[in-house]
């Protein structure tokens, strides 16, 4: 039995045991034992409790040093965007997605564009803002002033907080402090405006706030409560932009102006409406999430910032916009915060993450920003198209069809085959799968 492991956990669960959750211990047992653990809780077969014996890809000793509790991994695929031209340099994009199509729609897009050079990219900086939370102060007005005046102190109390990013040529940029009005009373918030270089930056700005709170403290006879970075990361923008040309858009019976037109309508319904303008930026962050876990980077951290920008105006809009120039092509854009890394965290410390930035090229973060927002913005052309044109099930099922033929149990080449099968039928569904395979295994015999 594994060390820590409740002994009523060792015997087959029945329905009048009682299970714990609370598992003492649990964090410090060897991870295969922690497995042990958790299939005696669950009652996992010897099958699916080796599902987690394999690390994959992930060094085993990496696994617990990146999370906690750890059993084993969850590998995703990882698909080469081809035909990507960033800046007129031909690049390979890694992207990590369990999505069907997704790779597939960026190819696509950027082959589309090539004619015209592909996509240009610009960042705005890598500034990242750490807020600083302050209530208690009868006098916010005169707080907040008290605060602006200490700026060189400030800057000097966060530069000593991280030397090595001060080295590398970053540190303390600038300072935003508001009041705020809040359902608990007026609350002083300060911002420290951070160049974080090619680090993401969460580590160095919420150190940063850390050291500075307790000076803003006293300065101001307040109290300080929060002291974190903010992820709308308005400070880094990515942008990216490119043109695609009527006649590279055309697709089997439909002109490229009425491709292009249909995109148009396409993109005036997201600009419009809050429930179009989410699937469209869903769309948009296929690209960017997959490029994201890819190199390792927060996504969750990319995601939360995407879409508090796409609602910063007070309505939830899309974070591309398209036009139409004045010789008629359809013209793409897209800008939106991107706090990306390239040291530090798992983007470091996982070699396939390492790796992935190794296929790009990519050796600084800005490089990596411009990349990932030129897929967002081939991603999102890719499903206008579609949308506007065939419909985006067409491409989706020729892949989903073959998932669903592996889910019925076809192997080798019986999965094409079945897949085969049920897009010809049109009715791409298990219970399909399931009868064709029968009939295809009793054909054999
Ligand atoms: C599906 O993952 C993404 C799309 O829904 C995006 C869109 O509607 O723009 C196709």
């Amino acid at each position: 039995m594994a060390i820590g492991m409740d002994k009523r956990m060792s015997k087959k669960p029945t329905k009048k045991a009682t299970k714990t959750s609370r598992i003492s211990g649990f964090h410090a047992l060897d991870r295969l034992d922690r497995l042990d653990a958790v299939a005696a809780f669950s009652g996992l077969n010897n099958k699916t409790r080796n599902q987690f014996r394999n690390t994959g890809n992930l060094p085993e000793d990496l696994t617990g040093r990146l999370i906690e509790n750890v059993i084993g991994t969850m590998n995703v695929p990882v698909g080469i965007a081809t035909n990507m031209i960033v800046d007129g340099e031909e690049v390979l994009v890694p992207m990590a997605t369990e999505e069907s199509s997704v790779v597939a729609a960026v190819c696509n897009a950027a082959r589309q564009c090539r004619n015209t050079g592909g996509i240009t990219a610009s960042t705005s900086g890598a500034h990242m803002i750490a807020q600083i939370q302050l209530v208690d102060v009868s006098d916010p007005q005169a707080a907040r002033l008290k605060i602006l005046e200490r700026k060189s102190e400030i800057s000097a109390i966060c530069d000593e907080a991280d030397p090595i990013l001060i080295g590398l040529g970053g540190g303390f940029r600038d300072l935003e402090v508001r009041v705020l009005e809040t359902q608990g009373g007026p609350m002083v918030i300060t911002h420290l405006i951070v160049d974080t270089r090619d680090a993401m930056g969460a580590n160095a700005v919420n150190t940063m706030a850390e050291r500075l709170a307790p000076h803003i403290a006293r300065w101001t006879n307040g109290t300080t409560y929060l002291r974190i970075l903010s992820n709308l990361a308005d400070r880094r923008l990515a942008r990216a932009r490119a043109v695609w040309k009527p006649s590279a858009i055309a697709v089997k019976g439909i002109s490229g102006k009425k491709v292009r037109d249909g995109m148009m309508a396409a993109y005036h319904f997201a600009a419009a409406d809050p429930w179009r303008a989410t699937t469209h930026n869903k769309g948009i962050m296929n690209g960017i999430s997959a490029v994201t876990l890819a190199t390792g980077n927060d996504t969750r951290a990319i995601e939360a910032g995407a879409h508090a920008f796409a609602a910063i105006s007070g309505q939830y809009s899309p974070l591309t916009r398209w036009e139409v120039d004045k010789d008629g092509n359809l013209v793409g854009t897209l800008e939106m915060p991107l706090a990306l890394g390239i040291i530090g965290g798992a983007t470091k410390a996982h070699p396939t993450a390492r790796a992935c930035l190794e296929i790009m090229g990519v050796e600084t973060a800005e490089k990596l920003q411009r990349i990932t927002a030129a897929v967002g913005l081939c991603q999102n052309f890719a499903a206008l198209k579609a949308l506007a044109t065939v419909g985006v099930q067409k491409g989706h099922m020729a892949l989903h069809a073959q998932n669903i033929a592996l889910m019925a149990g076809a192997k080798g080449a019986e999965i094409d085959q079945i897949a085969l099968k049920m897009t010809q039928k049109g009715s791409v569904r298990l219970d399909v799968a399931e009868s064709e395979l029968k009939l295809l295994r009793s054909k054999k015999i």
